[in-house]
């Protein structure tokens, strides 16, 4: 549907607020490093998990940010991209005819990865607008029809924008233990957060760095989706099943990326500062607007995605919404039945990974939303 979002604004010119992905350039240090790493013959395979270097890099900065201690000989390996390290962590934990739970809304690769493994997805609503969990509904999905074997937590959110509350992980946390469930975490929007909120890596909890599989990636944080550089950080003995899964998969992530991208986790506390107050004067220019707008939307906490009520403009299909949207309104948006589970058309996402001129340029335009 993003792709279709994508196409439909191409064809009617609109600004395209739908597919999410930096269009801004990543560290001119980093593309520096990354044609050094060209000149300097880096063309042949690196090690299958990755190379020492970059585990190396990546261990430190995981330790600098979360206190957790990484050994990046036995505990991380690196994939192409979040994508591959959440279907990697799937494929490591689960067997065909397993069950793994997940959120809806939800980001459309997890129902996937799961079908992909042979499993099942189990969903567990966040109600809009706030989108929190109801922690009985959350239970019933750890306890029943066999309970579950893996739970898969994005966190930032997309498509929601949540970030969860430490209470909020805490409670997912106890579930996991109580039922002995493996928990998969995406944390790709973990620099893309906003004051007041704070982002708890999962594996930090008591007792959930032994259960988790935490995956990530440098694609947001560096502004680089294309490089395909991501990676999964878990006990020794679930990375040493992993990367096998991994090695099958993709042999392994781009080698001269892989070293060049070394150069960026060296990068200082200030440069995460910087992007996280980017990412906050964009997502506030977009939601002056929508405000000038009279549109209702949830506010995002993390990520850079927002959802916005249509249901005042009296559509019964959220897709006809959005394609008239895009026609008439000039600025594209994804349907927000794209990412539940259950039946629902009074969402449309917008995502705020803009150039702040684009976004004047697309909120002017959302204007045209008030006069209806
Ligand atoms: C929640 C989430 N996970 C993963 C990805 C893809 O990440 P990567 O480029 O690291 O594969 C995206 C991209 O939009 C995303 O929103």
């Amino acid at each position: 549907m993003i792709r279709e979002m994508t196409r439909v604004a191409n064809q009617h010119g609109a600004i395209n607020l739908a597919q999410g992905f930096p269009d801004s350039d990543p560290p001119a240090a980093l593309v520096q490093a990354g044609k050094d790493a060209m000149d300097a013959g880096r063309h042949q395979y690196a090690i299958t998990w990755g190379s020492p270097e970059l585990r190396e890099a990546l261990a430190g900065k995981i330790t600098r940010f979360t206190g957790l201690p990484v050994d990046p000989q036995r505990e991380l390996v690196v994939t192409c991209g979040s994508t591959e390290a959440m279907m990697v962590a799937m494929m490591t934990v689960c067997d065909p005819g397993d069950r793994v739970g997940m959120f809806s809304p939800f980001y459309e690769n997890y129902a996937a990865d799961a079908i992909l493994a042979g499993a099942t997805p189990v969903h567990v609503p966040l109600h809009p607008p706030q989108y929190r969990f109801d922690p009985a509904e959350l239970r019933r999905a750890f306890a029943t029809g066999g309970g579950l074997k893996a739970f898969v937590l994005c966190n930032p959110s997309n498509p929601c924008g949540r970030v969860f509350t430490r209470e909020e992980l805490m409670q997912i946390a106890a579930l996991a233990e109580e039922f002995d469930v493996f928990v998969l975490t995406d944390e790709v929007y973990e620099h893309i957060v906003f004051p007041p909120h704070e982002h708890i890596t999962f594996a930090t909890l008591p007792g959930m760095a032994a259960r988790t599989l935490s995956c990530s990636s440098l694609s947001k944080t560096f502004a680089i989706t294309g490089w395909r550089l991501g990676y999964v950080h878990a006990p020794a003995a679930i990375i040493a099943q992993a990367r096998k899964v991994h090695d099958f998969l993709t042999v392994g992530a781009a080698a001269p990326l892989q070293h060049a991208v070394v150069t960026a986790l060296n990068f200082p506390a200030s440069y995460y500062q910087e992007l996280a107050n980017e990412y906050a004067a964009q997502r506030d220019i977009l939601l002056s607007y929508l405000d000038r707008a009279g549109l209702t939307y949830s506010k995002p906490e993390g990520a850079y995605f927002v959802m916005v009520d249509i249901s005042t403009f009296g559509y019964a299909s959220d897709v006809e919404f959005s394609h008239w949207m895009t026609r008439e309104i000039g600025v594209a948006p994804v349907p927000g039945s794209s990412f539940f589970a259950h039946p629902e058309n009074r969402y449309i996402r917008l995502n705020f990974a803009k150039r702040p001129a684009t976004l004047h340029a697309a909120g002017e335009r959302l204007l045209k939303l008030a006069k209806r």
